[in-house]
This record gives structure tokens, C-alpha cells and sequence, in this order.
């Protein structure tokens, strides 16, 4: 079963995404955390990233469409996948809708609804392991006081584009690029709009009975 996450950034596509993922078997497909390793190796692709994604602006489409193409030959996409943080243009998405064909379509797509006081709070308090990744907040779940991820010890740090001038500037290329999606998979009949402004254990409760509704 193949899924979008679409939402502002900070919507919790990301928090949400790696629990359902584990509980249902699939992976997980989050091109901004592919393009943050390829920064943190230092390859070519990640050299090309860096200065894009620390602005808040977006990879290129071509750049980005390659990329899935790469990760959708991996055999744990066989059984679906979450997709968390792509399709982010029109043209990313009329190019997912080629490469699926009709024999695996999108079967829906997730908008996670937050306000934006709400986005800019989450994101300028968010906290991530340099290491394996997991998101802390400040408020809801503060990393220990040593900052060391309490699962694998590495350092806990603030994204350069959690920032707040930058977190504004992600809305601003969101609003222009990413929010007509929400139009385009309204046409397919494929959106479902959640209310992402509850708690994470609501919003979680909700995705899982709608997840299980959906394997059906
Ligand atoms: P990416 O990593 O995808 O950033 P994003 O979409 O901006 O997503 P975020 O990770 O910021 O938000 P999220 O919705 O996952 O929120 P999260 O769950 O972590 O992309 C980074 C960059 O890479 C882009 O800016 C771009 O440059 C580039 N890029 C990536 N994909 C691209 C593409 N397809 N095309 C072109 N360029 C691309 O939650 C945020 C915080 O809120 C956390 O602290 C969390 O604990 C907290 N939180 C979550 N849910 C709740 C809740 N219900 N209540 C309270 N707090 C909550």
C-alpha cells in the first residue's frame, strides 16, 4: 500500500511516519532525511543539498526524482511505503504518477492540518540526533540534559533550517510549491485532511484505525 504524508513542514509527517511504518511493515521514505545522509557523506549529491536545504529552499525536481526512482528499486518497497516529504511539486508528483502507472497508484494521501504559530513553535523547538535521527521537542519530549540521544548516545543538535528565519522561509517555498498538492490529490479523490494540531497520541490513534481501514 503506497501512501503520501503532505503537510507544512513541522506538520509531524516525520514523527508520525516512522511509528506506522514500524507497525505496518513498510518503510519509511523521507527524502529530506536521504538528502541529510548525503550531506553528512559528503557526496556529490549532499555538496549539491547543503546550501539549498540550510536556505529552506528546494532540491531540484530532477535531482529529487532520481533519487526516488533509486530508493523504489530497493526490495522493501515491494509491500508499499510511506512517502514523507515527497512529492513536494507538481512536477514531482505528475512524474510519481508516471513511474506508478495504474498498477501500483497512490492509494491515499494524508494532509496533516496545522496552523502556522503551531508549525513555527514545533520546528524552532525541535531537537535531532545527529546520529540515528530521532526528533526531540523542547516541550513534549526534551532531550536528557547532557544532550546524548538517549537511544544510540549520539549528539543532539538544532537543524540550521529549524532556525526561525529559516523555518519562515520553508513556509513561504511550501505555500508556493507544496500546497497546490493538496488540489491536485483532491481531483484524484484521494486526499484525506487530519486535524495534526492534536497531540501526537491522537493524531497517531487516528492513522493507525485509518491505516487499517485502508488495507481493506
Ligand atoms: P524534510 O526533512 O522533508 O523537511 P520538512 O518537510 O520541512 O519536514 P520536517 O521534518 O521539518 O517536518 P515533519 O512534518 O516531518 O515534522 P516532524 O514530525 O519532524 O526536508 C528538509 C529539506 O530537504 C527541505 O527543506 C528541502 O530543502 C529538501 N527536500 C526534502 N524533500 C524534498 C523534495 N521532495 N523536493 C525538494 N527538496 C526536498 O515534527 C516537527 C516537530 O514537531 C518535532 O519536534 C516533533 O516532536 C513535533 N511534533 C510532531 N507532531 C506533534 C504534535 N502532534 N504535537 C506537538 N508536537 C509535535
Amino acid at each position: 500500500m503506497q501512501t503520501i504524508f503532505l503537510g507544512a513542514p513541522g506538520c509531524g509527517k516525520g514523527t508520525q511516519a516512522s511509528v506506522l511504518a514500524e507497525k505496518f511493515s513498510i518503510p519509511q521514505i523521507s527524502t529530506g532525511d536521504i538528502l541529510r545522509k548525503a550531506v553528512k557523506d559528503g557526496t556529490e549529491l549532499g555538496k549539491k543539498a547543503k546550501a539549498i536545504m540550510d536556505a529552506g529552499g528546494l532540491v531540484s525536481d530532477e535531482i529529487i526524482i532520481d533519487l526516488i526512482k533509486e530508493r523504489f528499486n530497493q526490495p522493501d518497497c515491494s509491500k508499499g511505503y510511506i512517502l514523507d516529504g515527497f512529492p513536494r511539486t507538481i512536477t514531482q508528483a505528475e512524474n510519481l504518477d508516471k513511474l506508478l502507472g495504474s498498477k501500483s497508484p497512490i492509494k491515499a494521501v494524508i494532509y496533516f492540518d496545522v496552523q502556522e504559530d503551531e508549525i513555527v513553535k514545533r520546528l524552532t523547538s525541535r531537537r535531532t540526533c545527529s546520529s540515528c535521527g530521532y526528533n526531540y521537542n523542547m516541550f513534549t519530549d526534551p532531550p536528557p540534559a547532557g544532550m546524548e540521544c538517549k537511544f544510540c548516545g549520539g549528539k543532539v543538535i538544532q537543524r540550521d533550517d529549524d532556525k526561525e528565519a529559516t523555518v519562515r522561509n520553508r513556509l513561504v517555498v511550501y505555500k508556493e510549491k507544496t500546497e497546490p498538492l493538496k488540489n491536485y490529490y483532491e481531483k484524484q479523490d484521494k486526499l484525506i485532511v487530519i486535524d495534526g494540531a492534536r497531540s501526537v497520541e491522537q493524531v497517531r490513534t487516528e492513522l493507525i484505525e485509518l491505516y487499517k481501514k485502508l488495507a481493506h
